[in-house]
């Protein structure tokens, strides 16, 4: 064959393999046999072999993964991921129809309800008609590229008909049931530990550096959200248009009129949720008219359009084991139970927390005993009572332990307080669950330090405070000698590490674990102390001046600044150049991005405001006017005088693609 015949052969193979897939994934009804799959499959891969110039990343032979990853880049979203408010009952989804309507008036519109997926979210965007990305929600604002991972998935067309320069779409990427058990089977022979539930396993699946393990996994998605309202009137038209480009949405969706009826469809969908082969954990209700969702508005994180209603959690009961206490990063004492084995909202529990002693002894809950346990959704599984029966009685009551279950420390209880706590700062637990809290997305933000990870660091000595994670390299050798840190793992921690010095000083407060400063409160001082030290010197008076904050979270602040051992800390961390950032908006600073200045100018996809925050977010500025000090200018259609200027003085000229690589170029 030559080499025009196997391209005609492969183009003409390859539509057939996407028929047949998009049959069998998306419909749900094949219409040839695994054999015949297989059969021309094999095909493709021999003429792929012989000309390997004709492999295109849309070929069907390019999903059966094979790459091993070090690590996901960032990917920050065009357009925020939101996530949905939640209703428990059928009042709150009464106050939402209200809500709504209070806004819009008397405008008649529809409701669209289909089933909450107990999965992912994950965004595809496609360009050109290629699918270009793929990634996952992250923070709503910055997620990860998987688009290796999620190429694997059958369902997701890596070709589609729309071919706009850009096309996004979004998801929820899920195991099924029978998928789920599969693999925790394989787990089980394999001795590793298996996944708790369904959504454990597509999240571990998605974040799976090897992608051929993800390829075998065999992830699926639902996908519920169209980001073209200009070509869609309603949800539901949006949702039409996803199908026809053969995406695969989920067939109980449906628009109904007045809130009432969403009461008949959750009666109809808790009893069929059995039947599903893919977990759900309530149902999303959205206002159908694109055209009311401005007006409807938005809230910081969730669009005031849709809710989620969820299920309500469930209750089983099952025998108590044991009872031990753990000790947390404050110091703060929980009660935890271990239990014999029971399956609740599709995870095997084996322990839930019994929260505090009081609690225990309140309801008196004993070991040996029967009790009541409840659970819903990502929350811990909870002991809510003892079944009493017969022989509670001979059962031993319970005593709260006296001392720390790590250090043997006695412990302590402040007056009014129901929790116990271990005071001693050099308790080992503490301080590898405090330096779990500071690398945490949230804080100091380093990818790639588990737990396990710190608590090998401080067995070994490597670390015995935050401050020492400054000073990993020099254990470079021993740290290698570990197993499972290689050396391209090491560089990339001590990356993250080194990066983490130009974290906010809001999210490094933060990770300091100063008690009652959550992030918001954090965030909140930071505009009003700019420097680190200036926050170390704040009295009670003036820290209660700023509005949010109350005394009892200014005197853990001050208490926390005049402790010698917290001193300390401040002072290594910064001998060991971490900056304690604070220009007053929280940003994401990337290297290409640092200090740089651009001009934006011509027609953009998006609004310039978009490219500024963008660009500003990561750590760039944006001027007006092109001089010798411009380093990039962004550059739209019907660019004018300023693409000339830029060209004149030979600035560096970039589009959007351009803008976008170097956001994903940053980390090599
Ligand atoms: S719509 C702006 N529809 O639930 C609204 N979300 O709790 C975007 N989810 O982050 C979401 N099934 O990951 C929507 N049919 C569905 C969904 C769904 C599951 C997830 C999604 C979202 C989370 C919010």
């Amino acid at each position: 064959m030559d080499k025009k015949n196997a391209a005609l052969e492969l183009a003409n193979i390859k539509a057939k393999l996407d028929q047949w897939a998009h049959e069998y994934y998306v419909m749900d009804n094949p219409t040839v046999d695994d054999a015949e799959y297989d059969r021309e499959m094999q095909k493709l891969l021999e003429i792929e072999n012989a000309f390997p110039e004709l492999v295109t990343t849309d070929s069907p032979s390019q999903r059966v993964g094979g790459t091993v990853l070090d690590s996901f880049e960032k990917y920050v979203h065009q357009e925020k991921m939101l996530s949905l408010a939640n209703a428990f009952n059928f009042e709150d989804l009464v106050q939402f129809d209200k809500q709504v309507k209070k806004i819009i008036g008397d405008k008649n519109f529809n409701y669209f309800v289909e089933p909450k997926i107990d999965g992912l979210s994950i965004s595809l965007i496609y360009k050109f008609g290629n699918l270009e990305i793929g990634a996952t929600r992250g923070n709503g604002s910055i997620g990860e590229n998987v688009t290796e991972n999620v190429k694997t998935i059958k369902s997701i067309p890596l070709v589609i008909e729309n071919k706009n320069p850009y096309f996004e779409t979004r998801g929820e990427v899920y195991l099924s049931k029978k998928q789920f058990l599969k693999i925790n089977e394989m787990k089980l022979l394999n001795h590793e530990e298996i996944f708790a539930n369904p959504r454990n396993a597509a999240a571990g699946t998605l974040r799976q550096l090897n992608t051929k393990i993800a390829a075998e996994r065999k992830l699926d998605a639902w996908i519920y959200y169209n980001m073209d309202r200009v070509n869609n009137a309603t949800h539901e038209d949006s949702l039409i248009e996803l199908q026809k480009l053969k995406f695969k949405v989920n067939p109980l969706g449906k628009k109904i009129n007045g809130i009432e009826a969403v009461y008949d469809y959750i009666q109809s969908l808790t009893i069929q949720r059995e039947t599903l082969d893919y977990e759900i954990d309530g149902i999303v209700i959205k206002v159908n008219e694109f055209e009311l969702y401005d007006e409807i508005g938005y809230n910081a994180k969730t669009p005031k359009w849709a809710i989620a209603y969820k299920f309500p959690a469930e209750v089983v009961s099952t025998t108590l084991r044991s009872i031990f206490p753990t000790v947390g990063r404050t110091g703060r004492i929980t009660y935890n139970a271990e239990l014999d084995a029971v399956q609740i909202a599709g995870t095997t529990v084996r322990a839930a927390t019994l929260h505090n002693a009081d609690f225990i002894i309140q309801k008196d809950i004993r070991v040996g005993g029967k009790v009541k346990i409840k659970k819903a959704g990502d929350i811990i599984p909870e002991v809510i009572a003892p079944i009493v029966d017969g022989n509670y009685e001979t059962l031993k009551k319970f005593h709260e332990a006296k001392k720390c279950p790590e250090c043997e420390t006695l412990l302590e209880r402040s007056a009014g307080e129901v929790d116990q706590y271990c005071i001693n700062t050099n308790c080992p637990r503490k301080i590898v669950r405090s330096i779990e809290h500071f690398v945490s997305r949230d804080a100091a933000n380093v990818d790639g330090v588990s737990i396990k990870l710190i608590e090998k660091f401080f067995e070994n000595n490597f670390v015995s405070s935050i401050s020492d994670l400054y000073h990993l390299e020099k254990y470079k050798e021993r740290i290698l000698e570990l197993d499972k840190i290689g050396e391209k793992l090491f560089s990339n921690i001590i990356e993250a590490i080194k990066n983490s010095k130009q974290e906010h000083m809001a999210k490094l407060i933060f990770g300091l674990g100063i008690r009652h400063v959550g992030k918001k409160t954090a965030q909140i001082i930071c505009e009003h102390f700019t420097t680190i030290d200036d926050l170390a010197n704040a009295t009670v008076e003036e820290l209660i001046a700023i509005e949010d904050v109350g005394d009892v979270v200014a005197v853990s602040i001050v208490d926390w600044f005049e402790n010698p051992n917290n001193k300390k800390l401040i002072s290594d961390l910064k001998n060991h150049g971490v900056q304690f950032k604070n220009d007053s908006k929280i940003k994401n600073i990337n290297k290409n991005f640092e200090n740089k200045n651009f001009v934006i100018t011509g027609v953009l996809s998006k609004p310039r405001n978009y490219f500024k925050d963008l660009i500003e977010h990561l750590g760039g500025k944006t001027i007006e006017s092109v001089s010798s000090k411009t380093d990039f200018v962004l550059a739209g259609e019907s660019a004018g005088s300023k693409l000339a200027k830029a060209e004149k003085l030979k600035v560096k000229i970039i589009n959007e693609e351009e803008l976008n690589k170097l956001m994903e170029e940053e980390n090599d």
